[in-house]
């Protein structure tokens, strides 16, 4: 017999619970990034079909090529929101600035803000390869009432108030924290509907994959080579595999599942790092954390780093606790890098 599973919408009415003085808004909020969700998933699953694929001919303030589903991901999650006015304000990794939203009669009364990678790993669209979608939800701490300024944005990831991911796979699912663990719902595509599939989602503590874009080899710190050449020792339980599939949901959805350290630390090509810290870095440390594992810029929690920038970047070392813990313990033979 076939088993009954909760479903995303009745988990998220569930876990209100968790929230003594609730007003319900932010189950709202997740309900429209569980409906966003289901349009990109159509649209990412006919990419072949339609003129979707390839690249929209213009840049983001990051100086990257956008794709057309990065400009269209971005637009469905945006005006999901708008149109529901569930949120005070959203920054993107696809618009310059954050964008300010009034909500009825210009009150910017809603409390919540958003920060989304709305389509990571693009670059592996044409190839058919899974991609993804980050977001991270703050309390605004600017008086409501009032736009929203860019302190809202630019808070510590200790501050998050939920943070979770859509992976684009073989099957699509919705990885989620408000701050009391993970769960993940896997889309049934005929339906239309998230069920709860890998309830309170942990990282082994221990693994054997590697993650790290290994062509920027020569690149990197004196700490992370040392570090490769130990997972490429023979030993006990290593060499360990390699796997690097270049989007960061994926990669980090693959480690949590079967235990691994995902990397991606400053290289002389990039003195500060890729990835970028308010919603690519913050999210997966926080879902990180709340799966038992660890998240760290190779000598500090990335939780605790002030931003500056909206756009700012950071090194990243995260996954299983043992294997951020060897890799930090090879990095602080070295002194921090100032540059970063
Ligand atoms: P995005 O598509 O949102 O710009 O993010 C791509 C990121 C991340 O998903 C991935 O892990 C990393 O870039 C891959 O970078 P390299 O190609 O430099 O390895
Ligand atoms: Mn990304
Ligand atoms: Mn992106």
């Amino acid at each position: 017999m076939q088993k009954t599973h909760m479903t995303l919408g009745e988990f998220i009415i569930d876990n209100q619970k968790h929230f003594k003085y609730s007003s319900g808004e932010l189950s709202r909020l997740l309900n429209s990034i569980r409906l966003a969700a289901k349009i990109v998933n159509h649209d990412v699953n006919k990419a072949g079909l339609v003129d979707i694929l390839g690249e929209a001919g213009d840049t983001n303030i990051q100086g990257e090529d956008q794709q057309k589903l990065d400009v269209y991901a971005n637009d469905v999650f945006k005006s999901a929101l708008i149109n529901r006015e569930i949120v005070c304000g959203i920054a993107s990794e696809e618009e310059d600035d954050f964008v300010t939203i009034e909500g009825k009669e210009n009150s910017h009364t809603n409390k919540y803000v958003l920060l989304i990678d709305p389509l990571d790993g693009s670059s592996n669209i044409d190839v058919n390869v899974s991609v993804g979608t980050i977001f991270s939800i703050y309390r605004r701490v600017t008086p409501s009432g009032t736009p929203v300024q860019s302190e809202d944005f630019l808070q510590k990831g200790n501050e998050q108030v939920a943070a979770g991911y859509i992976i684009y796979g073989t099957s699509t699912m919705l990885v989620y924290t408000t701050g009391h663990g993970v769960n993940g719902f896997t889309l049934n595509p005929a339906l239309g509907v998230f069920y709860l599939s890998h309830p309170n989602m942990e990282f082994p503590e221990d693994g054997a994959i590697y993650s790290i874009n290994e062509g920027n080899y020569v690149h990197f710190p004196q700490g992370v080579k040392d570090y490769i050449k130990y997972c490429q020792e023979e030993s006990e339980n290593r060499p360990y595999t390699s796997r690097y599939i270049g989007s960061l949901v994926s990669d980090f959805h693959r480690n949590m599942i079967k235990g691994g350290i995902y990397m991606y630390p400053t290289s002389a090509k990039a003195p500060k790092g890729k990835l970028r810290l308010l919603y690519e870095c913050n999210p997966i440390a926080f879902l990180a954390e709340q799966a038992k594992g660890k998240a760290t810029d190779g000598y500090k929690r990335i939780m605790d780093i002030d931003p500056t920038e909206l756009h700012q970047r950071v090194p990243i070392f995260c996954g299983s606790t043992k294997m951020v813990a060897k890799a930090e313990s090879f990095m602080a033979k070295y002194p921090e890098d100032k540059d970063y």
